[in-house]
């Protein structure tokens, strides 16, 4: 019988095997796919696994703590953090243009990651994140883009890997079950989608660390109150944007020219299409009055009523 403990011990004695007493590099993104790979290598083969996790400030709020209290914490994984902040941040200086940006980090992340992984000695194999659906739907966006951060390709040339896939045979939801069954928190194995290029695409035109600011902790707000109100797992993905305009506002007796938030909330299978998510208006006023009264230089809440098409999910 299949069931998901046999499968977790199928897959264990298989890399077990396969790795033999070598060592396995592994890049953490903080996303479900590569989180549940290092929980299962860690139990597979321990320490011969070392994983690099880029942290290139365009992490939500809290993030970065969280997959290091939980991975390197509570599981023991060997994690190499890289705080790659500036480095990001210099490289986007004056660059307002999406595709530009995507691609600044796009590259980026592999040379950050390249440069640490020339420092390990003794690597054999690159373990992956790679889903069923990835290899047979190549051509939807999400995979695309995915492909693009952790290629291969973008590695030194003289460092030779041989791949290790241990999802490859499974689909998304088998994925979260194997993170239930593997112990993993439901925060991490139900973490909703989020693009590589993180905050630098939900800070519209170019990014500077105080609008990066003013997206995480209105994001933070948003995620806390969509929990409370127990919409997480109905509502796909769900978000905050700056679009950069600043309009009149009045607090107390004083006018105000602050910053707009837009709030993106939609409903989808798959990412190809979405509609936006009919959140109670009661559930947006209490957003909308936290975010106005706890993060600074915002005064208005504007709520994307959009589908896509003709929108896209993210704003760029
Ligand atoms: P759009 O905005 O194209 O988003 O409707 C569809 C899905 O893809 C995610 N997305 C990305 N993911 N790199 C990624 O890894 C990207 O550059 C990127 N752009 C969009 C988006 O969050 C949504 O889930």
């Amino acid at each position: 019988d299949w069931t998901m403990g046999n499968f977790i011990e199928m897959e264990i004695n298989k890399i077990r095997e396969q790795v033999g007493d070598k060592k396995v590099l592994l890049g953490l993104s903080g996303g479900v796919d590569s989180s549940v790979v290092g929980v299962l290598l860690q139990k597979a083969i321990g320490d011969q696994l070392t994983c690099i996790f880029v942290d290139h400030g365009l992490l939500r709020k809290g993030e970065a703590e969280q997959v290091m209290d939980s991975l390197a914490g509570k599981f023991g994984l060997n994690i190499i953090k890289v705080d790659a902040k500036k480095r990001f941040l210099d490289k986007l200086t004056g660059v307002s243009d999406p595709e530009e940006k995507r691609k600044i980090i796009g590259n980026e992340f592999v040379y950050v990651f390249d440069d640490e992984a020339t420092k390990l000695d003794g690597i054999d194999f690159l373990a992956q994140g790679t889903l069923y659906t990835d290899i047979v739907e190549s051509g939807t966006e999400t995979a695309q883009t995915i492909k693009s951060h952790h290629n291969v390709g973008g590695l030194p040339e003289d460092m030779q890997f041989e791949l290790i896939e241990p999802l490859n045979t499974l689909f998304k939801d088998e994925v979260r079950a194997l993170g239930i069954e593997l112990g993993m928190p439901e925060a991490l194995v139900w973490r909703q989608p989020f693009p590589g290029p993180g905050l630098g695409i939900r800070v519209l035109g170019e990014i500077t660390e105080d609008k990066l600011e003013i997206v995480r902790n209105s994001d933070a707000i948003l995620r806390e109150e969509i929990a409370n109100a127990g919409l997480d797992r109905d509502i796909w993905q769900y978000f905050t944007v700056l679009p950069g305009i600043r309009s009149v506002g009045v607090m107390g007796d004083g006018r105000t020219y602050d910053y707009t938030v837009g709030i993106r909330a939609v409903t989808s299978i798959d990412g190809m299409t979405a509609d936006f998510a009919r959140i109670p208006w009661d559930v947006l006023q209490k957003i909308s009055v936290r975010i106005v009264n706890e993060v600074d230089h915002v005064n208005r809440i504007v709520y994307d009523i959009t589908s896509k098409p003709p929108a896209t999910v993210e704003w760029e």
